[in-house]
């Protein structure tokens, strides 16, 4: 990893440690290290029906971080098994497992130790059991090649200092004929000129911040493909 990749993940490890320590706290009108609230209106409100929500616990659904709701992307089917990619508070990883039932298994891969104890609590609260967190890296999944039905992801791959590789790992893991369904934000264009006001953006070095605009999500998927294709041709 470059230093500027290695800053950037940083940033990102330090901002939503500070969120799950507020959300556990009870303190979640005041989280997300004071830049932005999850009470007020901000991409990651409404975006789940109320009757999908039910049953889930309050943590789950406050410490709700995405900008869309992929499992409404992705059919899932019971007996699949399903991976979420950045699965921050359990809510996408604690839907999925509903939807693919006992049969099947849903897996949460996050990189933040307080975030995985909040999906932890969580999927405990929920009493659901269909459920394995994993630490980690999602440029580098703990999992065996050919492993998973269905990819999920929600507002994760934009905060990846070198997303290529996640695509890599995505397409290795996935079983041929696997889906992959992702919520997420893509930038055309320049950020915008409010953008490097925040306290975490300017912790990160130029360098940095041009990789994060440096992203073309369907270019990036191709070449996944090919390299699974055809592993030496990349
Ligand atoms: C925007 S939140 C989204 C959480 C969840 N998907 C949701 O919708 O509530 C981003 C989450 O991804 C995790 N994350 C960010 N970059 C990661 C990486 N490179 N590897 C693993 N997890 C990562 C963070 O720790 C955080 O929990």
């Amino acid at each position: 990893m470059t230093q500027a990749e290695q800053e950037i993940t940083a940033a990102v490890r330090q901002r939503y440690g500070n969120i799950a320590e507020q959300v556990v706290a009870g303190n979640a009108n005041t989280c997300c290290g004071g830049d932005v609230s999850l009470s007020g209106n901000t991409i990651s409100t409404n975006l789940y029906q109320v009757d999908e929500l039910e049953g889930l616990p309050l943590k789950a659904t406050l410490a709700s971080l995405g900008c869309g709701n992929p499992t409404a992307l992705a059919a899932l089917h019971p007996g699949e098994v399903v991976l979420d990619l950045g699965s921050g508070g359990g809510i996408d990883v604690l839907l999925s497992a509903r939807r693919v039932g006992p049969t099947g298994l849903a897996y949460g891969l996050d990189m933040t130790d307080a975030m995985l104890e909040l999906a932890h609590q969580n999927a405990a609260e929920a009493g659901v059991e269909n459920v394995r967190w994993l630490k980690g890296d999602i440029a580098n999944i703990p999992l065996p090649d050919n492993s998973v039905d269905v990819i999920i992801s929600n507002c994760v791959i934009n905060l990846a200092a070198d997303k290529q590789p996640v695509f890599n790992e995505a397409l290795r893991v996935l079983k041929p004929g696997g889906r992959f369904a992702v919520a997420d934000v893509v930038i055309h264009g320049g950020l915008p000129a409010a953008f490097p006001d925040t306290n975490a953006f300017r912790r990160v070095s130029p360098r940095g911040r041009a990789a994060l605009q440096a992203h073309s999500p369907m270019r990036s998927i191709a070449r996944a493909w090919r390299r699974r294709a055809s592993p030496r041709s990349s």
